[in-house]
This record gives C-alpha cells, sequence and structure tokens, in this order.
C-alpha cells in the first residue's frame, strides 16, 4: 500500500529489545522492570476478573479509581481536582498524549517539542495536522533554553509539551523552569501537554513539580500519568489525563472514539490498591535511588562519564572517553558483542546533535544490574 504515513518505522525500543532477545543480551535497552509488581496489586487483578469486573467501565473511568486518584492528587501534591469533571482513566498514557494532541491542534498549529523527546509525541502531532516545532535541550545539562523557546513562540504556537521527569535523560524542572513556563504560557496563550508519567521517580530529594500545582498551568494543561511507572506493570497499559473541565471534555470526545474506555478489572485492582495503600507510591523514590546508586557505584571505575539522574528510571552513560563511534553503532555493536543492550539518545532527535551518550535502564533486579556494570566496566 502506498503508506500515508512514510516518515514513521518501527519504534527504537521494539528495535533493540527485539535484538536484545536475537542476542541473549541483558537487556537495559526498554523502560520496563524485570521484577513483579507488588503482590497485593496483582491478586486484587485477579480478584476484580474473579468478582465480575469484565463489561466496559464509564467512558472517562471508574468512579471508585477517579475518587482514588483525586485523593492521590491531594496527597502528593496538594492538588484538589474534581474526579467527576477532571480525571480521565485512559488505557496508558500515550493514547492520552495522544487524545489531547489530537483534541487541541489544528491544522498548521505549532506545537513547541524539546529534543530529545519520548517517540510518541511528533506523529501524534504530525497526524492532528500540526507542525512541530523541536529545541534542543542544552548540551549535557539537559535543561530546557528558554530563551530558545521564547524566539520561537508566535500567534500560530498553540501548545508546548514537557516531560519531566524527563526520558530519555533524567533532567527534572526546576522551580525557575515552571516560573518561566508558566509566564510563556499565558502571554503566548499556549496550551500544555505535561508529561509526568515519572512524577513519582526524583532523587537526592528532588521534589517533581507538576503542572497542576501552577495556578496559570493548572487552566491550560493536560497532566499525563501512568500506572505502568508507578505500579511496575507496563504491560497493564492504563493511566490517566488530569485537565481543568473544558479541555478534558475535549480530550474525551477524542478518547471515546480512539479506545473509549480503559480496561475495566485493571482500574477496580488499582483503586482497590491504593485504597489500601495510598502511601505506596511515596515509596518509589527511595527504592529506585537506591537501584540508580547501586547501578552508578558500580560504574565508578569504568571509562564513562556519568552525572548520577535526576529523575526516572533511566542513566545516561557519556562514552565521549571510550569511542567517537554514533551512538547508534554503539548501541548494536555492545548489543551483540558484549551482550548489554542500552537506547542511542540520537534517535530522538530530528537531525543527531553527535552527542556520546547511551540510556541505560536501571528498573532491575539488583543482580542484573551488576552484571551489566562489570561488562562495563570491562570496556
Ligand atoms: C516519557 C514517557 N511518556 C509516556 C510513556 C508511555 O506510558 P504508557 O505506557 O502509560 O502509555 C512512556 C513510557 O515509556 C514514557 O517514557
Amino acid at each position: 500500500m502506498d503508506s500515508k504515513l512514510p516518515g514513521i518505522g518501527t519504534t527504537i525500543f521494539t528495535r533493540m529489545s527485539a535484538l536484545a532477545a536475537e542476542c541473549g543480551a541483558i537487556n537495559l535497552s526498554q523502560g520496563y522492570p524485570d521484577f513483579e509488581a507488588p503482590e497485593e496489586l496483582r491478586e486484587a487483578l485477579a480478584r476484580a476478573v474473579m468478582d465480575g469486573h469484565n463489561q466496559y467501565a464509564p467512558m472517562s473511568g471508574l468512579p471508585a479509581l477517579r475518587e482514588q486518584l483525586a485523593l492521590q492528587l491531594q496527597l502528593h501534591r496538594g492538588v484538589a481536582c474534581d474526579p467527576e469533571t477532571e480525571i480521565t482513566v485512559v488505557p496508558g498514557a500515550t493514547e492520552g498524549i495522544f487524545c489531547s494532541i489530537m483534541a487541541s491542534v489544528r491544522a498548521g498549529d505549532e506545537v513547541l517539542v524539546m529534543d530529545p523527546s519520548y517517540d510518541s509525541y511528533i506523529p501524534a502531532i504530525e497526524m492532528a495536522g500540526g507542525k512541530a516545532v523541536r529545541i534542543a535541550l542544552r548540551a549535557h545539562s539537559f535543561a530546557v533554553d528558554w530563551d530558545a523557546v521564547a524566539a520561537t513562540l508566535n500567534p500560530r504556537s498553540r501548545m508546548i509539551i514537557i516531560n519531566s521527569p524527563h526520558n530519555p535523560t533524567g533532567a527534572v524542572l526546576s522551580e525557575d523552569d515552571m516560573h518561566t513556563l508558566e509566564r510563556l504560557a499565558i502571554e503566548y496563550d499556549l496550551l500544555v501537554c505535561s508529561d509526568e508519567v515519572y512524577e513519582h521517580l526524583t532523587y537526592d530529594d528532588l521534589p517533581h513539580r507538576s503542572v497542576l500545582q501552577y495556578p496559570g498551568l493548572r487552566e491550560r494543561s493536560f497532566a499525563h500519568f501512568s500506572f505502568g511507572k508507578t505500579f511496575s506493570v507496563t504491560g497493564w497499559k492504563t493511566g490517566y489525563c488530569v485537565a481543568a473541565p473544558a479541555l478534558s471534555a475535549e480530550l474525551r470526545k477524542v478518547h471515546q472514539f480512539v479506545a473509549f474506555v480503559a480496561v475495566t478489572p485493571v482500574q477496580q485492582a488499582v483503586a482497590d490498591f491504593l485504597a489500601d495503600y495510598p502511601e505506596y507510591p511515596a515509596r518509589l523514590a527511595g527504592f529506585y535511588q537506591r537501584k540508580r546508586d547501586l547501578f552508578c557505584d558500580a560504574l565508578a571505575g569504568s571509562n564513562f562519564r556519568l552525572r548520577p539522574s535526576a529523575g526516572t528510571y533511566f542513566q545516561l552513560l557519556d562514552y565521549s572517553d571510550i569511542s567517537t563511534a554514533t551512538d547508534q553503532q554503539l548501541a548494536e555493536q555492545w548489543t551483540r558483542e558484549l551482550g548489554v543492550a542500552s537506547i542511542p539518545i540520537s534517535v530522538f532527535y530530528p537531525s543527531p546533535p553527535g552527542l556520546h551518550y547511551l540510556r541505560f535502564c536501571f528498573a532491575k533486579n539488583d543482580a542484573t544490574l551488576e552484571q551489566a556494570a562489570e561488562i562495563l566496566c570491562g570496556i
């Protein structure tokens, strides 16, 4: 068939995981845990299925779950929100992000994206008929270049997409960043699509700052969250979007004809689990910080340059002192020859900026991380 989307290929995650499987490599490429979710959560899912929670949920999500999510937002972010009109449960943050873009972006509208960027944003913008305006994060610190952002804003700018904690770099937006974003969003009347799927994974006492905590952003933002990240169940593919009533109403218009609903027993299981363990998400930062430290400590004697990740469960390793090859060449070579798979970050840019970083996922058992680090130390 004559492709309607000739520029869109298979994601790097699919490609690297397939290569890792083919080579029997330790897979630190795709971002998912190789350990189990809490037993109580898995039992809650089995119970939900056996208790008959198996038919369509309401389009915006099970009321019991939305109520728990409103309590979570109050507990962890100090944010009040109406579960009826402001929370929509979706089959994964990817769908929520897609729906918020589809609902907002008209043909010719400009959408600002910071590179390197999660790979679902650009296709969604293009499918909506919009134009992605891509701005590189500052080299090495991966901070937002707000001067560059301000310089590109114009009356056609419709939306800005932010992602903090940031995949693939692990960078986290600061209080100053949020105030600058708020000021620019108001000045240029922008909508904000805020990808906060790693909200609970920030380290060294650094807080996560949600757009929902800033009044000027609260009314113009879609904030996206994922149970896959928070509960170590990426395969359950369920998340939620929080937005002001008028924005949620528009998002739901798209959601009801893309997926209509998220999976019912998963929603019931998460609602039951959160009712019993409301503090569970707050424990994640400590859990993953220990894994980050284990991985970084084990690499201390290696030839990589490394700055411990501020958030997410990804660690960038700078191989400038090891090789001048491109990150795509090295990711493939080391998967095949050394048996450790990673993700090259150049694929998240429109044209690779010549940086020498590979992304490694540390949401893995300690033994897996130790084994991978030992191999990497031999380079
Ligand atoms: C930055 C970012 N956004 C969104 C997602 C997708 O989340 P979900 O699996 O809930 O669709 C991911 C998953 O890796 C991610 O890293």
